[in-house]
């Protein structure tokens, strides 16, 4: 895929102009006036700087034309002429595999299109299906739009008209469509419904819900949705994702209601970043489907008490994920299909945006008019928050929910933060627990976020086995950022030449070598997976690729996903030296004597403050564990000279960072 030009690609779809060495555009992903899209011949990637779309060429297609990753492999390859071997890279079983899909994607197709024809062209569809979806006040665009069908009431006809045309009895079973009677009679699962096609995010059908029209009927289910089978995960899907996909990403907020009608009277009053759970709490892999486009979610809940209750525990899963979670609460009574249907356009979105509010406070506020003045009540209630307060990242949104409980709850900040911080350490001995045991499940540790929790080696060989204790590691952002430093360094700056000190002129060492060097001799590791599995690429290539940019192509058309990403996101799209960097770390444009100096500087800098953050994550650690061990009285002594051995070396490390920083 080397021959892929990204300005090509893009260029297929935004109207792109010239700017210096790279093209700018109106960035098609958010409603943009200004030219915000700016794509990177020189990197083979876009990037939003308003929004925050960014990727290669295959993930623009992806993103922007909805087409799932083998189809816009085969889109490049048809542009470019390169021939696609599909043979080679599958195996037989794979192969068999995908053309199964494929089938059952074609029968679900056809499904499709005959529910939408019996709907709109017979007259059962017309009387039955169309006057019940006319009653609850459906548009026919929206009908359309939604590709809504109905399957006649008989027994058989859709099941018959699908083997006529050829189509295998076994897929049109295995995709719940069609019943087996015992007397082996084939029959309609889904007949007398109306039909709701279920789309994944590329806008193909993978399941259908059918509700009946007569609640007198004998079959007293509500609603009939397909079975789970080769393409329908009911865990992984979310109905009404592929037209709610663009809004989401631009409002950069998803709506969360149950079902399939909320959705589309919401679309109807013009709320189109909507998204239905289907009945159920949410999964991993719906949350997953979700932080991939924003980090903000409004669950929408009808008025009922009891339900808001039972649902609130499953939320504390999707703060785990970093999700911001606002609640919007609707009128007792009202889901957001009837209230969209009693109410102007204008007033369910000014409802919206005025009544969603943040989900800690929220339920802080229903649990604590719950408690009234029991005190263990309220006790075992101020626990119930902070456990879900634990669950937020952000050490500065923690302070602010900190506070707010205390006003809430009429208790200091004091107090709360001591109880919040036995929570948080729970909770990493927990999840390091899991890593771990991932890990050796696994093999290797690539899982979960691009930041995990919590550092996993040192390199103190004392008393205490620091390394052995890093599941009471504290939670360090300085770590990790430290650690991207050095990350971003020899992605940007590799290739610059150094000198080993300032001395006489010597010949210059590469900076990616130099810092090679520095690791090696002081045998400093790094403590995140992910930045550790990007620096070892890094130097991999970098022993025989000599040109930097290539380096970073190759990054950005990573087959993993969070290598890509995180170089695509972290990379700036301006040739090196620029103004972004120019500003953090005082470069100037031209590599003369003196910005290599300024460069060098920076060099120690970004290895210093590593050496620094590693020190202090170790003497936090010896801390933590005086603290929860009774030593004896030897070693006790011990670990203090190992503690004061450490401190040392970080005030020698600052003295030097502060010299390097005021030069
Ligand atoms: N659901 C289901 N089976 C049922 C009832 C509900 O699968 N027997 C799922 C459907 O996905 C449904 C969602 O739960 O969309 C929400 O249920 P409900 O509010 O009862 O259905 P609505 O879609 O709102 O349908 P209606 O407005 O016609 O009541
Ligand atoms: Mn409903």
């Amino acid at each position: 895929m080397a021959a892929v030009r990204i300005e090509d690609v893009v260029g297929d779809f935004v109207s792109l102009r010239k700017q210096g060495q790279d093209f700018v555009g109106i960035c098609p992903f958010h409603d943009d006036k200004n030219p915000s899209l700016h794509v990177s011949p020189r990197l083979g990637i876009y990037k939003c700087f308003v929004c925050d779309a960014a990727g290669n060429p295959v993930k623009f297609l992806m993103e922007h034309e909805k087409m799932s990753y083998p189809e816009a492999i085969e889109y490049l390859a048809k542009k470019y002429g390169i021939p696609l071997e599909y043979e080679r890279t599958e195996s037989d079983e794979e192969r068999q595999q995908r053309s199964l899909r494929e089938s059952l994607l074609i029968v679900n197709e056809f499904a499709e299109k005959f529910f939408m024809d019996q709907l709109r062209n017979t007259d059962e569809g017309r009387l039955m299906g169309m006057t019940y979806l006319k009653e609850r006040g459906f548009a026919d665009a929206t009908i359309d739009k939604f590709r809504l069908g109905y399957s006649p009431d008989n027994w058989d006809s859709f099941t018959k008209a699908a083997l006529e045309k050829g189509y295998k009895e076994e897929y049109l079973l295995e995709l719940g469509l069609t019943g087996k009677a015992q007397s082996g009679k084939l029959y309609d699962i889904y007949r007398g419904r109306v039909i709701f096609p279920i789309h994944n995010d590329a806008g193909k059908v993978i399941g259908f819900g059918g509700r009946v029209l007569k609640k007198d009927g004998k079959d007293p289910r509500k609603y009939v949705n397909s079975r789970e089978n080769t393409i329908y995960h009911k865990s992984d899907t979310l109905y009404g994702i592929y037209f709610a996909k663009n809004a989401i990403h631009k409002q950069q907020n998803v709506y969360l209601v149950e079902g399939y009608t909320d959705v589309i009277s919401m679309h109807e009053s013009g709320v189109e970043n909507v998204v239905a759970s289907s009945g159920t709490s949410l999964t991993q892999g719906q949350i997953r489907m979700i932080t991939k486009r924003t980090q903000n979610i409004t669950v929408l809940y009808d008025g009922d008490m009891a339900g808001i209750k039972a649902s609130m525990r499953g939320i504390d899963m999707l703060l785990e994920q970093g999700l911001k979670i606002r609640v919007c609460l609707l009128p007792d009574g009202e889901d957001p299909d009837s209230f969209a249907k009693k109410h102007r356009d204008s007033e369910l979105q000014d409802y919206l945006a005025n009544e969603s509010k943040d989900f800690l406070l929220f339920k802080a506020d229903i649990l604590s008019k719950d408690a009234g003045n029991d005190p263990i009540k309220r006790a075992s209630m101020v626990n119930e928050i902070l456990k879900s307060i634990s669950c937020v990242k952000d050490n500065i949104e923690r302070a602010f929910y900190i506070k707010e409980c205390a006003k809430l709850f009429d208790l200091s900040e004091n107090d709360l933060n001591l109880n919040l911080r036995r929570f948080v350490w729970e909770k990493t001995k927990e999840q390091s627990r899991t890593v771990q045991q991932q890990t050796q499940q696994q093999g290797q540790g690539q899982t979960g976020a691009p930041m995990p929790d919590g550092p996993q080696q040192s390199d103190v060989p004392d008393l205490i086995d620091t390394q052995k204790h890093q599941d009471i590691a504290p939670q360090t952002d300085l770590l990790y950022e430290a650690e991207k430093e050095l990350v971003l360094l020899v992605l940007n700056y590799g290739n610059y030449l150094v000198y080993e000190d300032d001395g006489a002129q010597r010949e210059g060492l590469r900076v990616d070598q130099y810092v090679c060097n520095e690791m090696m001799k002081e045998d400093l590791r790094f403590h995140y997976p992910l930045l550790e599995k990007i620096f070892n690429m890094y130097a991999g290539w970098a022993s025989y690729i000599g040109n930097q940019d290539q380096i970073i192509r190759n990054f950005t058309l990573s087959d993993d996903p969070q290598v890509s990403e995180f170089v695509i996101r972290h990379i700036p799209v301006e040739p090196r030296f620029s103004e972004h960097w120019q500003k953090k770390y005082d470069i100037h444009t031209h590599t003369t004597r003196n910005n290599i100096r300024i460069l060098q500087n920076q060099v120690q800098n970004i290895l210093l403050t590593f050496k620094l953050r590693i020190l202090e994550n170790d003497a936090a650690i010896i801390s933590k564990v005086l603290e929860n061990k009774e030593l004896a009285e030897e070693d006790l002594g011990l670990a203090l000279q190992q503690l004061n051995k450490i401190n040392q070396l970080k005030r020698i490390i600052s003295q030097r960072l502060n010299r390097v920083v005021s030069r």
